[in-house]
């Protein structure tokens, strides 16, 4: 018989290991800390002591104190961000560091330095409750205004948006333009287009084609860098504007890609509505989402899924929702393409019968 008053070996047990990662919130500021400090650009391969490190960062004008500049670089030691080599008083760089640094292909960095966007939106669980009670999203109480208007308030914020969109968008890019034949769509309007990368991959693809990537004006200055030296620039033109007001004319497909899920049901109907009424009797309008229930990582998006309430009071939707936006906007999902990545293009156009 086990001995009901005697205490557990909880060191052991897998669910409290497992709950102490899952509640464990150093970790992840740490490594927020160490990218905004660039310390990972400051370790060598060979390896570089802390008080190197510390030179570095004053070099670089940044002010630490040194010993808990000390503590810190164990911590990160700790959790393999770094190797130290205690003996010889050295860290170096791991595969994790490597994600961390400015100058690598692969850096996650602009997604945790602590003056970007995202690092804002990583803040918002604090007042995940409040969200849970009121259903809510949190952002403004944080940060004093709505993430839109604070991204328009601070073009460097929204720049760094935007490349973290980008970044996102880089990895599907490719399963988005598979999936259909954008040859034969025409001319395309990225609605909420961002940085550019669809259009720029649709209009390699469709050479007679021409493309306009509309925007907030600060979302366009992003699109406008990156677009600068493409081959398809000469195809391009830019619109700053808002969709919720008036959409550019005249194209043959409108595309919304990763857009709706910013926005609650009022709202997405409202632009929906918009893209209604721009695509005239023959025009198309391509959402391209994860659908809840479809063929993407559901944790990751049910993940996502709180993250739009928290930031904007948006959400992720089933296929079923989004007919039900559609049917409300006077539009009707005609088609819907799977791509290899998880993402879904919805076809959407006039509901039959015209509204
Ligand atoms: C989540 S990002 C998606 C960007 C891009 N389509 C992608 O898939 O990576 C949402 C985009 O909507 C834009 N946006 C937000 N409010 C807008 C508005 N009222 N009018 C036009 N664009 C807006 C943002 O600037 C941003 O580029």
């Amino acid at each position: 018989m086990p001995d009901a008053r005697a205490i557990p070996d909880v060191q052991a047990d897998d669910a409290f290991v497992t709950m102490l990662a899952l509640t464990d919130t150093f970790a992840p500021w740490a490594v927020r800390v160490a990218a905004t400090l660039r310390l990972a650009d400051l370790v060598a391969p060979g390896g570089t002591s802390a008080d190197t490190i510390l030179k570095g960062l004053e070099a670089a004008g940044e002010s630490v104190h040194p010993d808990a500049l000390g503590r810190l670089l164990r911590y990160l030691a700790a959790l393999g961000v770094f190797d130290h080599d205690e003996p010889a008083g050295l860290y170096r760089p791991t595969a994790l560091s490597a994600l961390l640094r400015s100058d690598s292909p692969v850096s996650m960095r602009d997604w945790w330095r602590m003056d970007s966007a995202m690092c804002r939106l990583d803040q918002t669980p604090v007042l995940m409750l409040e969200a849970i009670r009121t259903g809510e999203p949190v952002y403004e109480r944080l940060f004093g205004q709505d993430v839109w208007a604070d991204l328009a308030a601070h073009p460097s914020l929204a720049d760094s948006f935007e490349q973290a969109m980008a970044h996102k968008t880089r990895i599907s890019l490719d399963s988005v333009i598979a999936a259909l034949d954008w040859a034969a769509r025409g001319d395309v309007v990225d609605v909420g287009g961002g940085h550019g990368l669809l259009l720029e991959a649709v209009l390699r693809v469709s050479p007679d084609a021409r493309g306009v990537v509309f925007d907030t004006p600060a979302a366009v200055a992003t699109a406008r860098a990156h677009l600068a030296g493409s081959p398809v620039a000469g195809r391009v033109s830019f619109v700053e504007g808002d969709f919720f007001a008036e959409w550019p004319a005249g194209a043959d497909t409108y595309v919304l890609m990763n857009v709706l899920h910013n926005w609650p049901d009022e709202q997405a109907v409202r632009v929906l509505r918009r893209g209604a009424g721009a695509l005239g009797a023959t025009g198309r309008l391509l959402v391209i989402e994860t659908l809840v229930g479809g063929g993407g990582d559901q944790r990751s998006l049910a993940r996502l899924d709180m993250m739009m309430l928290l930031f904007s009071g948006g959400r992720e939707r089933t296929r079923a929702e989004f007919d039900d936006l559609a049917e409300r906007a006077g539009l009707a999902v005609t088609g819907a393409h799977p791509t290899t990545f998880g993402l879904t293009i919805l076809e959407l156009g006039p509901a039959a019968g015209g509204r």
